[in-house]
């Protein structure tokens, strides 16, 4: 018999509910975003993302389960994001779980978002057959983290951002560059279409540390758009207060991919990983995919579908699947929990 397990997650400012069976097989991923609401304030406004949550968690667990052709009674366990995450919001998918938890009798499960994020793998092919260790990029818009795994929820944090996430210093700065919220994949579209090397912006290598820094290079492109050399070259085109936004989009992306990647290549080395995976919202980018390729040698590079990369419920139920089949269960005292490292 199959196992299913339905997955929650309101972690941040998408409301989702997925089915997956087995650990690896979607039956359904149903994700209403709420970006839309949030771009008016140019980035995640808790409150209102708390609210939307209450609004929409059933219907979205609703729609899961519909899509996936299954009612509760054939679900196994329910998964639930845990942390880390805004606490108003994942407040609201806990107890989402715990009542269905409770009126089903069904075994309750909380996951921290970023195991999700690293389980999202396990939904494709490919990566099924990886060996241990494994290093892991979780890149997205509140996290920067640079782990091993050694085995199967067994995990060694390397290091992560001191300052912004890498999807936040792409929020940012495309912000500054007039991008709508969320703006990573604008900036992705902008910087094909410009020149990497038109701006030399810093790297921050943080030596001999498996850390990383994005607020400088963020800084120093605020800096460069404000800049009366700037002004005057983009006073030379017919439209004066136009910036050469393609350029400092491409400048800027090169300058974080640059370090993002040159690290867990070097990482990857240094701990004999026999994989690299790649996860989270900013692992949609393309470049920063093709870069760990180039630079990781022979050691495989697997990075999620587009539709998994960005936050949702099926990763959830995928990282809870490896819970479960390790005897892992939680009780209905459980609490969220906002800063919940994946390993320390
Ligand atoms: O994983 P995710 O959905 O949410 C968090 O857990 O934070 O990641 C969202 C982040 C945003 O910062 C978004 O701008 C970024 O991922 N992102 C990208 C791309 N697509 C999404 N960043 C760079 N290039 C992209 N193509
Ligand atoms: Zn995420």
């Amino acid at each position: 018999m199959p196992t299913r397990i339905l997955g929650i997650e309101t972690s941040c400012d998408e409301t989702a509910a997925g089915v997956v069976e087995d650990g690896r097989t979607v039956l359904s991923n149903v994700i209403a975003s709420q970006s839309e609401l949030h771009a008016q304030y140019g980035g995640v406004f808790p409150e209102m993302a708390s609210r939307a949550h209450v609004q929409l968690v059933y219907q979205v667990i609703d729609a899961a389960l519909k899509q996936a052709h299954v009612a509760l009674r054939d679900i196994d366990a329910i998964a639930v994001t845990r942390g880390p995450g805004l606490v108003g919001s994942l407040v609201v998918g806990m107890n989402a779980a715990k009542g269905l938890a409770l009126g089903s009798g069904l075994p309750l499960l909380g996951i921290n978002h970023l195991e999700g994020h690293l389980y999202s793998l396990w939904l494709t092919s490919a990566v099924r057959s990886i060996k241990f260790p494994v290093l892991a990029l979780i890149v997205s818009g509140g996290h920067t983290e640079l782990v091993l795994a050694t085995g199967h929820l067994e995990y060694q944090r390397l290091g992560g951002t001191l300052d912004d996430a890498a999807g936040e210093a792409f929020d940012k700065v495309g912000r500054l560059l007039g991008m709508p919220y969320p703006a990573g994949a604008h900036m992705e579209r902008a910087a094909q279409r410009g020149n990497p090397d038109a701006f030399n912006f810093p790297r921050a290598w943080m030596d001999d540390s498996w850390d990383f820094s994005f607020s400088g290079l963020k800084t120093a492109v605020a800096r460069a758009v404000k800049s009366p050399a700037l002004a005057s070259s983009a006073a030379k085109t017919p439209r004066p207060k136009e910036l050469p936004v393609d350029d400092l989009a491409a400048s800027f992306q090169a300058a974080a991919i640059d370090v993002l990647a040159e690290k867990t290549a070097q990482a990857a080395e240094k701990f004999k990983a026999r994989g690299i995976l790649i996860a989270g919202g900013v692992s949609a980018n393309r470049l920063l995919r093709s870069e760990i390729e180039d630079r990781a040698g022979k050691v495989p590079v697997y990075a999620p579908p587009q539709a998994l990369c960005t936050d949702n419920a099926a990763m959830i139920a995928a990282a809870a699947h490896q819970r479960l089949a390790a005897g892992h269960a939680d009780d209905l005292t459980m609490d969220v929990l906002p800063t919940w490292p994946l390993a320390t």
